[in-house]
């Protein structure tokens, strides 16, 4: 799969190569033009989870030349993925549940201005995709970058047809049901696994972690990341209190710009009634030689 994607992406460079020169630069004063070479654009995966496993396929300076592009952007390219994909971590932290995994479908428009004082808001058209039940829509996004280094994570507004409106309060009920009586606190490990195979009974808490990850992502974000959950390495159900479903989850991140892989722990609650909280996040100390997990199946 990833060798597929390699070698489709070295054949269209080679054959668009020289389109892109004249194709790229659509903003005055964007340096957009010099990374020609390299068609900066994100490949597109239904599932956003899959979008960023091909590696080596954008050139990093690439990825730096783009950053300060104002006006209309190209959709595809990476300033407008990187604030698309915060959007997708804001609605999973608003509305996540490991029955409500939003990724990013596609973004279709978008545009970038200086805010002054403030940071730089952008403008978005998107369409997300919610995982589970995959279905689609449009949401109209604002996301501003904070300009303060004390003050990074980013704000975001969003505004979406329908995600709210699928009820997924039956199988929540169950699954809770399932978790809480158990007299067994369930654990797992390498979500997806070497083979990217998930079993379907650990597929719920896949999607936990996904969201659970988005509240750090969006944290984190700046206009110079842009990340995605590779995989939880493991996870450990703990006494429930409160009514909360308890978890410990200790998640790999990938850093597409830095290519890093980031681990974090963290401990996350959840019901069908309050919704996916996570009460501590920690970074753990950078590892020198990870590599990403493959794609889930
Ligand atoms: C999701 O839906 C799209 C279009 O309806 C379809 O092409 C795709 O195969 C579906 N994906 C999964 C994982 O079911
Ligand atoms: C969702 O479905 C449940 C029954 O499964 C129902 O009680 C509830 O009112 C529904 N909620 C909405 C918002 O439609
Ligand atoms: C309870 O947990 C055990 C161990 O994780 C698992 O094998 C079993 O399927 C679970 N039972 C239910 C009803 O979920
Ligand atoms: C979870 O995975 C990490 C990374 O592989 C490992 O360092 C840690 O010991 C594991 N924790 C548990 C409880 O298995």
């Amino acid at each position: 799969m990833n060798l597929t994607i390699l070698i489709v992406m070295a054949v269209l460079t080679g054959v668009l190569g020289s389109p892109y020169v004249t194709d790229t630069d659509v903003t005055p004063g964007s340096d957009s033009a010099g990374m020609s070479a390299h068609p900066n654009s994100v490949p597109e995966a239904a599932d956003g989870t899959e979008v960023f496993h091909e590696e080596g396929v954008v050139e990093e300076e690439g990825v730096e030349e783009d950053v300060m592009a104002t006006g209309e952007l190209n959709p595809s390219h990476y300033p407008a993925q990187r604030a698309a994909n915060v959007v997708k971590h804001y609605l999973n932290t608003r509305y996540g549940s490991p029955y409500r995994w939003v990724g990013l479908h596609k973004v279709h428009s978008a545009n970038a201005e200086e805010v002054a004082e403030s940071g730089r808001k952008y403008h978005l058209e998107i369409s997300v995709q919610e995982m589970t039940g995959n279905t689609t829509e449009k949401c109209s996004a604002e996301v501003l970058f904070p300009a303060l280094e004390n003050q990074r994570s980013p704000q975001v507004q969003a505004s979406c047809e329908a995600l709210l409106t699928a009820n997924t309060t039956a199988q929540e009920e169950a699954l809770y049901q399932q978790y809480r009586r158990n007299h067994t606190l369930l654990s797992g490990h390498n979500l997806p696994d070497s083979y990217g195979h998930i079993d379907p009974d650990m597929k719920p808490l896949w999607h936990l972690g996904g969201v659970a990850s988005s509240f750090v992502m969006l944290k984190e974000s700046t206009e110079n990341t842009l990340y995605n959950m590779a995989q939880v390495a493991n996870v450990t159900q703990l006494e429930t209190e409160n009514d909360q479903l308890r978890f410990n989850y200790h998640v790999l991140l990938h850093d597409m710009v830095s290519q890093e892989i980031i681990h974090w722990k963290l401990l996350v609650t959840w019901s069908p009634a309050e919704g996916v909280k996570v009460l501590q996040m920690e970074e753990l100390p950078k590892c020198e030689h990870c590599e990403v997990p493959p794609k889930p199946n």
